[in-house]
């Protein structure tokens, strides 16, 4: 394995006007590492996540993945690099089958592999037929494969959510961010979702970096957590480490929820 982080950030940090939604952020994260970045609402998690994926550029410091400073590049060269997301609200093509939602996914990297003059030729075909049977073995993995026809909009709740995994998941991705992919899940679709993101991790080997508002549930599945408020780094280090830091308790009580 590399020794190399697949993600790191120094001095990370961008300005909306007047605020510095995120300051001076640092993070490293290894091959087949869990991370969990926490903070109450409003912290920055988001935005962080935003930068990382390069639909904002920083005003401030530099990324790298895999060593390479990705910098100023668009959210799809970010995918190309292997950066890959879910979002805190759920952005599925909510008309289209289940299957499709994952397959356009992997069409995206096909076409930028391929180029556009390609399409419709042997070759197309021949990854179509590959992106189907990869589309239906990544539903397999979330018990989605049984409803690969279905309406994407007809899933209940907690299977919209892994299917946004699932769908990252098609892009041959090094790291996955995950944004709050629990929330508005009961705690049976919660304890699933663990699974599947510890599944995830083991199977792929890839590196996930987990943005919970529920500091709880990061406590169970991270090795390490980096805690913000007001967009800077109050804490960082193991959970139990974490979890007793008077400023991240303070953070924590002072809000109200
Ligand atoms: N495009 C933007 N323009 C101006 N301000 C922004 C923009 N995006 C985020 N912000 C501000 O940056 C701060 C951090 O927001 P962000 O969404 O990253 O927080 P968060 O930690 O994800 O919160 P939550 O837990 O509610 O999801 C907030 O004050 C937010 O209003
Ligand atoms: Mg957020």
């Amino acid at each position: 394995m590399s020794d190399t982080p697949v993600l790191k950030t120094v001095n990370l940090g961008i300005n909306f006007g007047g605020l510095k939604a995120v300051d001076d952020f640092n993070i490293e994260i290894m091959q087949g590492e869990l991370v969990g970045l926490i903070g109450p609402n409003g912290a920055g998690k988001t935005t962080v996540f935003n930068l990382l994926t390069g639909v904002y550029a920083p005003t401030e410091g530099d990324i790298f993945i895999s060593g390479k400073r990705v910098n100023g590049l668009k959210p799809h060269q970010f995918v190309a690099e292997g950066i890959a997301r879910t979002f805190q609200n759920i952005r599925l093509f909510k008309q289209m089958s289940v299957i499709d939602n994952v397959k356009i996914a992997c069409d995206q990297s096909i076409k930028y592999k391929l180029g556009g003059g390609l399409l419709h030729s042997k070759l197309y075909w021949d990854e179509e037929q590959r992106v189907h049977e990869k589309a239906l073995e990544l539903l397999k993995l979330f018990n989605l494969d049984t409803k690969a026809d279905f309406v994407a909009s007809n899933l209940p709740y907690g299977q919209q959510r892994k299917l946004e995994i699932a769908r990252a998941l098609a892009t041959d991705m090094k790291i996955l961010l995950l944004d709050e992919p629990a929330a508005g899940m009961n705690p049976v679709e919660t304890a699933e979702l663990l699974d599947s993101i510890n599944m995830i991790r083991d199977k792929f080997g890839i590196a996930i970096l987990l943005i919970e508002h529920d500091m709880s549930l990061v406590m169970n599945v991270c090795e390490r957590i980096t805690v913000i408020d007001y967009g800077r780094t109050i804490a960082r280090g193991l959970p139990s480490e974490v979890s007793n830091n008077p400023d991240v308790i303070a953070a924590y009580l002072g809000t109200d929820d």
